[in-house]
């Protein structure tokens, strides 16, 4: 009996944080969280809370009533993250688009997203790929996009040019975005006559097992290709059109969804961990 109390009391004591989202079941983030904490020597516990798609507000206020420190955000909630918060750091800000949450004493609602900065150290520092005077081609002007233009143009790439289906949708994002750096808009008709040092996939298509309608003369013999997402069994649609065209290299975003993860944990706690390991780790599996 005294030691369930002190057992209650100890979790009481344990800062609560989560992954919200829907569909959340797959979530790699509780553990990912949970190792940082082990490296980190701290107790947190973390885990993966699937949300109504119309309850988001009300269900995000249950939980910061409940005591939760922090939430991640995932898809399909990260503007509607943004509309809730009290206040935002100014590249979310920007954005529209938040992925991590800080649930202030006070009550405030503090935003961030980490997507972008997860995105340049992936692929910077873990694949030490260089950004500076490399053509830049993003597939897609969803979130995913909206969340990683502003740290991608900071590190000053010759050229970044947005290519979706829906033109006006890129066009909104050039116009939003124009004054951070060098950034145009297109159509996958448009494509074809000119090369890319670096080609990045921010669209839904994967989800569908699908690719976006790419011609590979976009490929040069130096392009490197980045699907935003990951999958631990086999390559992902994205990753296998590019490596079947000769793409010099070609990631997927294990390494960015880390790295994400990386940056709220720092946001939260204070603590840089170290990812190299965990990625790895993820990635036996
Ligand atoms: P997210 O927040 O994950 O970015 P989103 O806002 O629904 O999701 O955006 C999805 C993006 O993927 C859009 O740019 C979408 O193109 P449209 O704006 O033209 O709809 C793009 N997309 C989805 N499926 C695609 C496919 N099969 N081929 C090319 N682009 C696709």
């Amino acid at each position: 009996m005294a030691t369930g109390v002190t057992a209650n009391a100890r979790a009481d004591m344990i800062d609560r944080y989560a992954v919200v989202g829907n569909p959340i079941a797959h979530s790699l983030s509780p553990k990912i969280h949970h190792l940082f904490a082990e490296q980190a020597q701290q107790q947190i516990s973390y885990e993966a809370i699937e949300l109504p798609i119309d309850k988001f507000s009300a269900r995000i206020r249950e939980l910061q009533a409940q005591g939760m420190k922090g939430l991640n955000v995932t898809v399909p909630f990260k503007q509607q993250a943004w509309e809730i918060c009290d206040a935002r750091a100014p590249h979310a800000e920007t954005a529209g688009a938040v992925n991590t949450l800080v649930f202030k004493q006070e009550g405030e609602i503090l935003g961030d997203n980490t997507d972008g900065a997860g995105l340049v150290r992936d692929l910077t520092i873990n694949h030490h790929s260089l950004i500076r005077h490399r053509k830049i081609l993003i597939l897609g002007a969803g979130g995913a996009t909206r969340g990683v233009l502003e740290p991608l143009l900071a590190l000053e790439p010759k050229s970044l040019t947005i290519v979706n289906r829906t033109l006006e949708k890129a066009e909104d994002l050039v116009r939003i975005f124009q004054s951070f750096g060098e950034i145009s808009s297109c159509g996958y008709d448009d494509l074809g006559w000119q090369k890319y040092d670096l080609i990045i996939n921010a669209t839904a298509a994967g989800l569908n097992n699908e690719i976006p309608p790419l011609v590979d003369t976009v490929l040069g013999s130096d392009s490197i290709c980045y699907d935003m997402m990951y999958s631990l069994k086999e390559p992902t649609a994205f990753v296998l059109w590019a490596q079947t065209r000769g793409a010099a290299r070609v990631f997927d975003g294990l390494g960015m969804l880390v790295e994400q993860a990386a940056e709220s944990f720092f946001i939260w706690r204070g603590v840089r961990v170290e990812t190299a390991a965990i990625i790895a780790d993820l990635r036996q599996v």
